[in-house]
């Protein structure tokens, strides 16, 4: 597995790639790589001739207060994971790489709309970061086919309308939430929650399972059911930002008319944000 952590070294490992005609499936992450990152590079394996993964803490989706600084980096764990995974190259790039000009930056990447909606409402600026980012790991790494998890519902739908506004020539190709036995959403961020908390934590997904089950049942009383949800994941001690009942093509608020559901959930477990998201088909 190639290491390589500066642009000019990236740009030529693929140069010589797409001279022999090889495609590349591409897995950008944060690292702190869990077992949801490694079923997304098992994924890449299957699809093209070559696997990049970017591990890299983006500070442009990050607000000021929050966790930045604190982010899990593990670089020689994440890059055994990846060896072990047969990725081909490992883009492991400083800061001052990517963004040479510091806080200077003046030009972004916003998918407006979708972008201000459930997350961006409590994070204000976060996607404008994500879809910035990836914007450049797409020109740098210039994938046939890029691999995102299902998990991040929302990020999966803003990185799809991106790359059809802007005609990016890749595929994206959505990969489905690996869980704990216990239901709870893999994720970085996990690393943050004490044993108890664990347990905890997958109260969130059981909620979101509570609410699949009431419309599948024929429910249609959607303002309640995020009310109650809501109200219980209160009394299970977690502090929501949202629960909300959209449609699964463009997250927007479930109608009745809608059969194609999504419902997605953002909740504070003490100082860990945790979200989620349960697909649902009604008949
Ligand atoms: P990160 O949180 O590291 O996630 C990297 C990719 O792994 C994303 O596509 C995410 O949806 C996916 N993923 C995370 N947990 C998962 C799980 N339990 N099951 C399946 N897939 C999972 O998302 C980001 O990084 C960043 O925003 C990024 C896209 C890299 C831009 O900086």
């Amino acid at each position: 597995m190639l290491i390589i952590e500066s642009i000019s070294d990236l740009r030529q490992a693929v140069r010589e790639w797409r001279s022999k005609d090889l495609s590349v499936a591409f897995v950008p992450t944060m690292g702190n790589l869990h077992a949801g990152h490694v079923h997304l590079v098992r994924e890449a394996k299957q699809l093209a001739d070559k696997v990049v993964v970017s591990v890299f803490v983006n500070p442009t989706q990050f607000s000021p207060g929050e966790d930045f600084d604190a982010y899990p980096r593990t670089p020689a764990e994440d890059s055994e994971k990846l060896r072990s995974a047969a990725v081909d190259l490992l883009f492991m790039p400083s800061v001052a790489e990517l963004y040479p000009t510091g806080s200077g930056l003046t030009t972004f990447v916003e998918v407006q709309g979708l972008s201000d909606e459930l997350c961006g409402r409590f994070r204000p600026g976060h996607f404008r970061g994500v879809a910035t980012i990836v914007s450049k790991l797409f020109n740098l790494v210039q994938p046939d086919i890029a691999l995102f998890g299902e998990k991040d519902y929302q990020q999966l739908l803003i990185i799809r309308r991106m790359v059809a506004d802007l005609d990016f020539p890749v595929r994206i190709r959505a990969v489905p939430t690996v869980r704990e036995p216990s239901g709870l959403a893999m994720s970085s961020r996990n690393a943050y929650l004490t044993s108890e908390q664990k347990e905890q934590a997958a109260i969130l997904y059981r909620c979101l399972c509570l609410a699949a089950e009431a419309i599948c049942r024929g429910d249609s009383d959607f303002d309640r059911i995020e009310r109650q949800q809501i109200e219980t994941l209160q009394a299970a001690g977690f502090r929501p930002d949202y629960f909300s009942i959209r449609r699964e093509s463009d997250l927007v608020p479930a109608g009745q008319d809608d059969s194609h559901l999504v419902i997605l959930a953002a909740a504070w477990l003490g100082k860990t944000r945790l979200i989620d998201n349960v697909r649902l088909t009604r008949s």
